[in-house]
């Protein structure tokens, strides 16, 4: 079966990470998949919502490590702007269509900023929630530079980039991350429930409110510009300690 999996159901495009036994650490193939749902998505008059939702135990252990060593040993860690994950990226700056995500167990690293594109988040109470760059030796992306900050304050923000240490579920909702936490079991739920109900509100009302309240074009210019710092320390000796320290199962020496 896909890594990805798509299904569209009363205008409700669902898309679902499936690669459990990874705790659906996305490779950019799965990228690739995710840009073409959305891509299709948008495009689509049928389409009303984009659903994230993840099969297994976590939502997602975010990029696959395994794939920046790929990177970073191939290109000299480059990665330009068609690489598949900045592909998927600038998609969901262009999406204003309402995504809404389903998250239970982990969200790490674009697990959780991915989270800042979607209009309505359900988090389950005990989710784990994480954006590790810095132990990795990288930098923010997906323009959580700004959008963390933005939706949580500077100083929370920055300890989940530098510290790397996860908040639950509960503490997600009551900074803003998340409309509502509720039991896991409750999780899909509950998002299903959100997702049909946008469905069937006024489309057009919905895409200009969103238009209003995101500006596309500038979170593109954040991404590459994160991009290019990301990129940088994609190349250097920690990141690369890093990497290796994650396959061998040790902490890294930096
Ligand atoms: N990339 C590649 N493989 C990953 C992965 C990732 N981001 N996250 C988890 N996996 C793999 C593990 O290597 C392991 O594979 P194996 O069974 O072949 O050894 C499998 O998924 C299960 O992970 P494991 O670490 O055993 O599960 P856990 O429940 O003990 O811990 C996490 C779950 C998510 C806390 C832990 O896997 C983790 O910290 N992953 C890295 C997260 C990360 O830093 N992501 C990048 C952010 S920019």
């Amino acid at each position: 079966m896909s890594e990805i999996v798509v299904r569209t159901e009363d205008g409700v495009v669902e898309i679902r990470l499936n690669r459990p036994d990874k705790k659906n650490a996305i490779t950019q193939a799965m990228y690739a998949a995710m840009t073409e749902a959305v891509t299709a998505a948008q495009a689509d008059a049928t389409a009303r919502v984009v659903l994230f939702s993840a099969e297994g135990d976590s939502f997602s252990a975010g990029n696959d490590i395994a794939d920046f060593v790929a990177i970073s040993s191939a290109s000299g860690g480059e990665m330009g702007l068609d690489a598949p994950v900045f592909q998927f990226l600038k998609a969901m700056a262009e999406l204003d269509k309402p995504a809404v995500a389903a998250v239970r167990g982990r969200a790490v690293g674009i697990g959780l900023t991915l989270l800042l594109h979607c209009d309505l988040v359900v988090v389950a109470q005990d989710a784990l929630l994480s954006a590790p760059f810095v132990n990795l030796a990288l930098t923010p992306e997906a323009a959580s530079s700004l959008l963390l900050p933005h939706a949580i304050g500077h100083q929370r923000a920055f300890e989940l980039f530098a510290l790397g240490e996860p908040i639950d579920g509960v503490t997600a909702a009551a900074w803003g991350l998340a409309n509502r936490a509720v039991g896991a079991d409750q999780v899909e739920a509950v998002a299903r429930d959100l997702a049909g109900k946008l469905a069937r509100r006024a489309p057009g009302s919905i895409r200009a409110s969103k238009r209003l309240m995101r500006d596309g074009e500038r979170l593109w210019a954040i991404m590459q510009a994160e991009g290019a710092a990301f990129g940088a320390q994609m190349k250097s000796p920690e990141a690369m300690e890093a990497f290796m320290a994650f396959s061998q199962k040790r902490a890294p020496k930096f």
